[in-house]
């Protein structure tokens, strides 16, 4: 956004962007950021119309023109644990299929799989690093991109189409995919119709299920994909 706000000055992106991408042609990059902001309008007006209880925080809208290819199997996790209710819509804006995997949700990932993890970690951890471990003891990172052995949906999502999921709920793998926009929009989780549907509070309610269970519980683990 701070390319589209300031098209029109002489700072270096936009100098750079000049005269790289657009030959030094100012009217053409003009109409580029024009078309930029208003996909970006339609974008919060989408989102604002879908979910009209929810107060926004803020957002974040970002146009990915790099290829995406096998990612692995995660649901999102971000460096802060971050108290906001977590709202993703994607565009997909290339000419070629935007490929998706999804598999477990959160909860039935917690549920099953919380039990791999270190109990004094459980017992001390944030929520949001109990859900980074959670992808690493699960899905077992990069290394295994493809060869996790979980299940899949597999999303073709065709050019100009749109989805919307809460990333850090529902675990997936941008598999193929070019050009997207990406965007997170943060909610005020005091305005969910169901706040048990926090992903704090499903943490927190499996947390408490697996430390009062005690020793002996970790056969809940052993069978499950
Ligand atoms: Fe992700």
């Amino acid at each position: 956004m701070r390319f589209v706000n300031a098209y029109l000055g002489n700072g270096a992106d936009t100098i750079d962007a000049l005269t790289k991408v657009f030959a030094g042609d100012r009217g053409k990059l003009r109409y580029f950021a024009e078309q930029v902001r208003h996909v970006n309008d339609q974008v919060r007006g989408i989102v604002t119309a879908l979910f009209p209880r929810y107060r926004f925080l803020n957002d974040s809208i970002t146009w990915r023109m790099t290829e995406t290819v096998n990612e692995n199997l995660h649901v999102d996790v971000y460096n802060d644990d971050l108290p906001d209710h977590h709202l993703r819509l994607f565009v997909n804006l290339d000419v070629v299929p935007r490929i998706w995997h999804t598999s477990h949700r959160l909860d039935y990932l917690l549920a099953h799989r919380l039990c791999l993890l270190d109990r004094e970690f459980v017992r001390t951890a944030t929520p949001g690093r109990i859900c980074h471990q959670l992808n690493f003891s699960t899905f077992g990172g990069f290394e295994q991109a493809g060869r996790d052995g979980y299940p899949r949906h597999i999303a073709f999502f065709e050019p100009g189409e749109v989805w919307l999921v809460d990333s850090r709920k529902v675990s997936h793998q941008i598999f193929y995919g070019r050009k997207a926009l990406s965007t997170e929009f943060a909610v005020d989780p005091a305005t969910m119709q169901d706040p048990s549907l926090h992903y704090f509070a499903i943490v927190e309610h499996h947390r408490a299920r697996l430390l009062g269970k005690g020793a002996g519980s970790d056969s809940a683990c052993s069978a499950v994909n």
